[in-house]
């Protein structure tokens, strides 16, 4: 059988408020969710074995059974028995361009890929909405992973809604290469200095919600207004990460400083980024914020805004 190649784009948060608790001990936020062109290809193969093994050309990433790639392949293979018999295990090749532990979904977006590609290769046929029902039992971020874009994330940020595309944009993305951030810490962090401001009332929560569809960043995103995009992104995570970690909040500075559309950290970090209007725009911030913080750690990447999730190379 011939091998499955995938690109799988990282995202970024361009808004991000949490909300409140939810009953199954997840947190109910409001998010605008972009896709990134900065990828990784991840290559399925049969290897006529019952076996599912990851291999991956960053040794950060674990190769076993906490790989979110492995348990979405784990995933398929139980709930497509028939078709996990007749067409045996299967090798995933991770090539990682998305830094690890650096809030741009990275294990979520290979973990999407896995599902798209395994139900092209074994033949399932599954819609996108199926294949997103799938990625929610994985993780809050995969749903997203395999549509890409730009949506309106509710729920555990699994509920997506489309908006229109902003994929002429650019980013320019920061981080410490040795720095990440435990998602997990971060919403329990936020959880014991905010619990106080969390909604709990249901008619609370979806006036939330449905505030955040009206309001002002998706009304800029409608109109392509991109220095009102860049001035209306915002992320709760900031108030406990920034200060946390004053390296991530000297970077944000940085980047604010060379007159980006906007920045922002994204997801619970520790990536910062920036928006820019064109190529020259990012390169040059790239530039200045390498000028400002000459510190080899800090790895920085300019790439466009990108309009899908997971597609497949043609082979
Ligand atoms: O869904 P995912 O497994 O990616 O989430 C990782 C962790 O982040 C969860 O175990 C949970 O602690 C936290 N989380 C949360 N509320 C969300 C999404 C994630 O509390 N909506």
């Amino acid at each position: 059988m011939r091998p499955y190649s995938l690109i799988a784009p990282a995202k970024i948060n361009l808004y991000l408020e949490i909300l409140g608790d939810r009953p199954d001990g997840y947190h109910e936020l409001a998010m605008v969710m972009q896709s990134v062109a900065l990828a990784d290809q991840i290559t399925l193969r049969a290897n006529g074995t019952p076996r599912i093994q990851v291999f991956c050309d960053n040794p950060e990433v674990p190769a076993d059974q906490t790989n979110l790639a492995y348990r979405a392949a784990v995933l398929m293979a139980e709930t497509y028995v028939e078709a996990y018999r007749q067409y045996g295990g299967v090798d995933i090749r991770i090539e990682k361009r998305i830094p690890v532990g650096a809030g741009l979904a990275g294990g979520s977006t290979n973990a999407a890929a896995v599902l798209v590609g395994l139900d092209l290769m074994w033949g399932i046929g599954l819609t996108q909405i199926e294949l997103q029902d799938l990625g929610a039992q994985l993780g809050s971020d995969v749903p997203f992973c395999i549509a890409g874009g730009t949506a309106i994330a509710t729920g555990r940020g699994e509920v997506l809604s489309p908006l229109p595309n902003i994929d002429s944009l650019y980013v320019v993305l920061g981080k410490y290469q040795s720095l990440s951030v435990s998602t997990v810490w971060a919403y329990k962090t936020y959880r014991q200095r905010f619990e106080e401001t969390y909604i709990r009332e249901g008619d609370r929560l979806s006036a939330k919600r449905n505030a955040m569809k009206s309001g002002s960043l998706v009304s800029a995103i409608n109109q392509g207004d991109h220095a009102q995009i860049g001035g209306l992104l915002y992320n709760d995570f900031e108030k406990i990460v920034l200060e946390e970690y004053p390296q991530v909040a000297a970077l944000k500075s940085a980047m604010a400083a060379c007159d980006p559309l906007g920045c922002l950290m994204s997801g619970s970090g520790p990536t910062v980024f920036a928006l820019a209007e064109t190529q020259d725009h990012a390169d040059r911030i790239a530039a200045d914020v390498r000028t400002a913080i000459p510190d080899r750690d800090l790895k920085l990447w300019v790439t466009q805004l990108c309009a899908h999730g997971i597609q497949m190379l043609p082979h």
